[in-house]
């Protein structure tokens, strides 16, 4: 068996995970990790061997056969780019970059040099959400007619909350949507097999400024500091968005994005009515999956490989009963990339590069309606 040698980019909250889910694949080593401060304790504190303070220096001597970029959005692109010229597969966070021509040039790219480009919308992997996927596909809920629900968190409510996604440099023009939203709209759908064809949005910042730290911090870590270490900023991304979509097949659908919802850590919501059955899935509940019915009982099901779809089954790692979530996600999705790194094909379809630019093209499209207060059609 082939153990393949992989870098991790950017070792704040996410790039931890990604070290850890790697690891459980059993092919892949992770052979060094790049951090722009403190690298070498971060390799240290993930039993990482060596901790580069630049991803090129990184690159450059480790033969990597595939990067995990893990670093603010802005600097994907770049560090992407970088490693493709080096033919290294890149598995990229999201959102894939700050603008639709970076995506653009890294679809491209990633194709001239035949590897493979991946992005980690990990929640196609929840069982319970892959088990929605292939009961829409067996027409088990009929023909869909409505979609809802959104994603809520209150990591952002309070104005002495801050982190680097605030600043647009940083994070791009959309902050809730392209955070949040776009976990959302690659599960609607990769779930219904169906495309947004047009969508009206509406968006607020209620905090017009916010306090933000004297000292850095990283993500989910703000709440540490005290007032004196503050300094008041204007703020220019969205803190709520709603959106009504219409989706290809005539399907409407409507979603509330909002980092400002107070008890709510990380909930999604996918919630689908077709004219059989309707469905309902929280991430924060994430081992169930309601099914509703107009003329019978309805159902819960639970996460248990032998009462599910067989193909759900494969993306099941332990028996029902014994929950899984967020982590397992991110090895589902990993199992899946380096399955076609190593050539074969992979069994499922893993978010690639084009899936990346579809989530950029939809927040372009996204934050123009909320700017122009009308409906536009995504191409
Ligand atoms: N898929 C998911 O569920 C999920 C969840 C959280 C974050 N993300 C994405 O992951 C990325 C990182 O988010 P995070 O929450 O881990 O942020 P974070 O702030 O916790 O960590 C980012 C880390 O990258 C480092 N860094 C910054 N620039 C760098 C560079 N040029 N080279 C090397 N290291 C650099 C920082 O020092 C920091 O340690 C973002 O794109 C975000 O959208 C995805």
């Amino acid at each position: 068996m082939k153990m393949f040698r992989a870098g991790i980019i950017g070792a704040g909250f996410i790039g931890a995970v990604h070290a850890e889910q790697l690891r459980r694949l059993g092919n892949v080593e992770v052979a060094a990790l790049t951090n722009t401060s403190n690298a070498e304790q971060k390799a240290e504190a993930l039993f990482i061997p060596k901790g580069y303070k630049d991803y090129r220096e990184m690159i450059d001597q480790e033969n990597l056969d595939c990067v995990h970029i893990c670093t603010p959005n802005s600097s994907h692109f770049e560090i992407a780019e970088y490693a493709l010229n080096h033919g290294i597969h890149v598995v990229l966070e999201k959102p894939m970059t700050t603008s639709v021509e970076e995506a653009e040039k890294l679809v491209k790219l990633v194709k001239e040099k035949n590897l493979v480009g991946a992005m980690n919308y990990n929640c196609r992997f929840y069982p319970m959400a892959f088990q929605l996927r292939e009961m829409i596909k067996n027409g088990d809920l009929g023909e869909i007619f409505t979609i809802h629900g959104g994603y809520l968190q209150d990591w952002l409510l309070l104005e002495t909350d801050y982190s680097w996604r605030l600043e647009p440099s940083l994070s791009g023009e959309t902050r809730a949507f392209g955070d949040i939203g776009t976990h959302w709209l690659d599960l609607v759908e990769f779930t219904t097999g169906l495309k947004v064809a047009e969508v009206l949005a509406d968006f607020e910042i209620f905090h017009k400024t916010r306090k933000k730290p004297l000292k850095a911090i990283e993500t989910f870590s703000g709440m540490a500091l005290r007032p004196e270490d503050y300094e008041e900023v204007p703020i220019a991304t969205e803190d709520y968005i709603t959106v009504l979509f219409h989706l290809d097949n005539g399907a409407h659908a409507c979603c509330n994005i909002s980092q400002v919802f107070a008890g709510r850590k990380n909930q999604m919501i996918l919630a689908v009515a077709g004219s059989k059955a309707s469905a309902h899935w929280d991430s924060e509940d994430s081992n169930d999956l309601w099914i509703g019915r107009r003329e019978t009982s309805n159902d819960l099901y639970a996460k248990d490989p032998s009462i599910l779809a067989p193909r759900t089954g494969k993306v099941i790692s332990y028996p029902g009963g014994h929950v899984e979530g967020f982590a397992d996600t991110f090895k589902h999705n990993f199992k899946q990339i380096y399955a076609a790194i190593a050539g074969e094909k992979a069994e499922y379809d893993f978010p690639t590069f084009e899936s990346g630019l579809r989530e950029m093209v939809l927040c372009e499209k996204i934050i123009q309606s909320a700017r122009e207060k009308r409906w536009i059609t995504v191409p």
